[in-house]
């Protein structure tokens, strides 16, 4: 019941180091199901999605030991099948990613309908299609199941969505499959890649990740290792946006800078400087924000987690802006909690329209989901006054410290306890 406390309308100033990324974690830490031995994760984000991730296997039976904060070792070789605990499953999204670990390695499993932030309708056609094509038969009337009779088989997918889910599902239940799978039109976010990177690293032979085909030839079986996972790229854009809506000058460090392309570039379009170095970017506000248009759009295109973020410095840009978003069916929910603010946005379908105004208004709002609420942070980080943020569990499922990290760059936010 706690909430966060942000006192507004300082800049940032000064760097902050970026976390291990979420999303790629997350079918890391389910894929060492399937690997069946033991695995070092390094740069685990400590945020609770992956924290109920990793309760998740251990009470399958996996042995965790926590080496340190962001360090895990994972032996999964004692893990039994058919042993999801579902009402942990339920609350988090990426707990999907069990079904293509379980299907690859015991030829069944069974887990609750997924959870995740409620961005409209999230179908997991894509992934059933793919199991099914593997050969398994998949089940969906109360959660979902799926078994084979008989070893998966290697098969041709066209997926008809590039979606993430599905990509790094097919791919880590084909890894060991007989055969090659070939999945055509996948994701080619930077975590697939990460996901590829790491089954290889066990022994797996993936190659084309990254591009729309990716051809899986299966192996008899693989090994443990130690792994790093990528930083992450919408923690990074999250702090990129905080900057410039501050009138701040931010350098963010330990990032990849290729993967925050289509957000440095709106940013550049939009009047603030953007500095790339290496494993860095520096971000600094440099005069009156220009309107902009942004579509989000599967990877390299602008994403759809920046939605909410970008929304707030467009609200702060001078005339009209507008987002479209064309990854998620229902994203702009947070936009009634900015008009609370002070925003001036109009839904109409998949766009917002977004007529900027001089400032927000403090007041007290909800983080509607995980984005939803690093959009409510950052506009009340732009504000001279206090504003109150709830329903802040959306937030730590996925940004680690995100309080500390601030106050490391000259934020005044604090969690305070509601029962106080
Ligand atoms: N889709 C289908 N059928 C499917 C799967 C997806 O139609 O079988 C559609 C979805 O309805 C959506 C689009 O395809 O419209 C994209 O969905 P995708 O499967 O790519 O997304 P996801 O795997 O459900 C992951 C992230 C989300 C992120 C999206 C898009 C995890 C756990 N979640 O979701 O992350 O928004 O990819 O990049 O990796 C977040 O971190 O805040 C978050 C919501």
């Amino acid at each position: 019941m706690d909430k966060l406390c942000v006192s507004g309308g300082r800049p940032l100033v000064g760097s902050v180091n970026i976390g291990g990324m979420k999303n790629a974690a997350l079918p890391i830490i389910f894929a060492t199901i399937l690997v069946n031995d033991i695995c070092v994760l390094e740069n685990l984000p400590d945020v609770s999605d992956i924290k109920n991730a990793l309760e998740i296997l251990r009470r399958m039976g996996a042995e965790i030991k926590e080496i340190d904060r962001f360090t895990y070792s994972i032996d999964t070789r004692p893990v039994r099948s058919n042993s999801v605990p579902l009402d942990l499953a339920r609350n988090m999204r990426g707990s999907y990613y069990v079904l293509g670990a379980e299907l690859g390695r015991f030829g069944r499993s069974f887990t609750s309908l997924p959870g995740g932030c409620n961005l409209g309708a999230r179908p997991i056609d894509q992934h059933i299609k793919g199991f099914e094509a593997l050969g398994a038969t998949v089940n969906c009337t109360s959660g979902i199941s799926c078994y084979t009779e008989k070893p998966l088989e290697g098969a041709q997918i066209y997926m008809d969505v590039a979606s993430v889910g599905a990509t790094a599902n097919i791919m880590i239940a084909a890894a060991c499959a007989s055969g090659m799978t070939v999945i055509d039109n996948a994701a080619r976010e930077p975590h697939i890649v990460d996901l590829a990177n790491f089954l290889n690293s066990c022994g797996a032979d993936i190659s084309g990740a990254g591009t729309e085909v990716i051809k899986i030839r299966g192996v008899e079986s693989l090994h443990g290792g130690t792994y790093a996972i990528i930083p992450d790229m919408i923690e990074a854009g999250t702090y990129m946006i905080a900057a410039a809506a501050t009138k701040g000058d931010l350098t963010i460090n330990n990032v990849i800078p290729r993967h925050l392309e289509a957000t440095t570039r709106k940013l550049l379009e939009m009047g603030v400087e953007v500095e790339e170095g290496d494993d860095y970017v520096r971000v600094r506000y440099d005069g009156k924000l220009k309107k902009v248009r942004v579509k989000t759009d599967f990877y390299p295109g602008f994403p759809t987690d920046m939605n909410p973020q970008f929304c707030v410095l467009l609200c702060l840009a001078e005339g009209e802006s507008r987002i479209t978003e064309s990854v998620m069916d229902s994203r702009f929910k947070y936009t009634d909690e900015l008009i609370r603010m002070g925003a001036r946005i109009t839904v109409q379908g998949r766009d917002a329209i977004i007529t900027g105004v001089e400032a927000f208004t403090p007041s007290t709002v909800r983080a509607v989901d995980l984005r939803a609420g690093a959009a409510m942070v950052i506009a009340a980080l732009s504000t001279a006054g206090t504003t109150f943020i709830d329903d802040i569990h959306h937030i730590e499922r996925g940004y680690e410290d995100l309080v500390g990290k601030l106050r490391s760059v000259g934020a005044d936010i604090e969690r305070v306890s509601t029962n106080n």
